[in-house]
């Protein structure tokens, strides 16, 4: 178990404002300096302070949940010892799929609508294996992936993003395993449209004009043209690249349909497409813990998003999902390992006392049995980065678009 799990004893002036205090903090003379969970964000700018107040009572070291929070490693390894309802897609599928996505993406950018016949052949067979992994276990599979470099967004959210819409697809229509294909192969080519876009306009760390966004609405339609120029023919995939941002009330884009008028397979990808980018750090903003980003779009249901796959997301995925770390009504400090569909709130959570190192002493709370409860998620478990020697797509965008 890496150290990143533990609880850690740090001097004060390394106290960052991201930390979280897990033990009471209290003065040579034993008065209550900082009491135990206090976020150190609350302090933001004071925090020089905080450490000349804590230096002046004669504090040396905290008791912090550190910044650094746990990496999918971990949480996999913890996985393991539970036995979770979790499940992490293959290591070497997930990064030959986000090469695949980047060299497809390169072609479209380089070439434009001249592209080659059979471009998505091999993005096809991907998604199909990447439905058959889904299909394969009835547990959820996560998207825990992040982008390495800013150029990798579009191919890494492509597949977080077919991973999620195919698990929502099994949970929509159980049994229907030609749908869970299409849907997930679908998602996979959904954002494609973008490689014709200019990229100053797709990466502008800024708020775009109206003339920019009109640009960037022009993707869905760019994207079906290009996979029925590839001759993908199959309805439901076509209906995700084309319709993944229609919205339930009518005011999406580009053929402004309203409720069932959109076909289901978009409104699925609409869901899993902002829950991914909602939960991913962009150069723009900061992510949002897994469960700000469930309260986000469950407030969107039936305004953006369909309610019946909202439903679907949070039956599945529950407030709060595997990796979440949470503190609970006692103080204690744990990472949700496994939830229960139906019961939203109500997780198993592995105490972080029990990650300091003790493997037999593991200590798991199932809060539908504890009396226990959440008080608040704190921070969720960092996501994993695809190295780059694997991906090798190092530049692979900038360079399609000078060609
Ligand atoms: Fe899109």
């Amino acid at each position: 178990m890496e150290q990143s799990l533990s609880a850690q004893e740090i001097p004060v002036e390394d106290i960052a404002t991201r930390d979280f205090v897990l033990a009471d903090v209290v003065s040579a003379k034993k008065a209550l300096l900082l009491p135990k969970g206090v976020d150190l964000s609350w302090f933001g700018s004071a925090k020089k302070r905080l450490v000349q107040r804590l230096k002046s009572e004669g504090v040396t070291h905290i008791r912090v949940f550190a910044e650094k929070t746990p990496s999918v490693r971990d949480l996999e390894e913890l996985i393991q010892r539970v036995r979770g309802p979790v499940k992490q897609i293959d290591r070497a599928l997930a990064c030959q799929a986000v090469r695949q996505l980047g060299d497809v993406y390169r072609r479209i950018a380089s070439d434009g609508d001249g592209v080659t016949e059979g471009l998505f052949e091999p993005l096809l067979s991907t998604g199909h294996i990447l439905a058959q992994e889904i299909l394969s276990s009835q547990a959820i599979t996560l998207s825990l992936y992040k982008m390495r470099q800013w150029d990798e967004y579009t191919f890494v959210h492509s597949l977080n993003v077919a991973l999620l819409s195919g698990f929502l697809a099994s949970r929509l229509r159980p049994g229907d395993n030609a749908f869970v294909n299409k849907i997930t192969t679908g998602s996979l080519l959904h954002d494609l449209g973008k490689a014709m876009i200019p990229l100053h306009i797709l990466n502008k760390p800024a708020k775009l004009t109206d003339a920019e966004f009109a640009v960037i609405k022009t993707h869905p339609i760019k994207g079906f043209e290009l996979a029925l120029q590839q001759g993908i023919s199959d309805e439901e995939m076509l209906t995700v690249v084309r319709g993944h941002h229609e919205r339930w009330n009518g005011n999406g884009y580009p053929d402004r349909l309203r409720g069932e008028a959109i076909p289901l397979p978009a409104r699925i990808d609409a869901v899993a497409d902002v829950f991914d980018a909602l939960t991913t750090n962009r150069i723009y903003k900061e992510a949002e813990s897994p469960k700000n980003a469930i309260s986000i779009i469950v407030g969107d249901a039936g305004d953006h998003f369909d309610p019946g796959v909202v439903r679907e997301l949070l039956l599945s995925l529950g407030l709060y999902p595997p990796g979440v770390i949470v503190e609970l009504s006692d103080g204690s400090v744990g990472v949700v390992v496994s939830t229960f569909p139906g019961d939203l709130v109500r997780p198993t959570v592995m105490l972080l006392a029990d990650l300091e190192g003790q493997e037999n002493s593991l200590h798991l709370v199932d809060l539908r049995e504890s009396g226990l409860y959440i008080r608040r998620s704190i921070k969720s478990v960092d996501k994993r980065t695809l190295d780059q020697e694997e991906l090798a797509v190092n530049g692979l965008v900038e360079g399609a678009h000078k060609a």
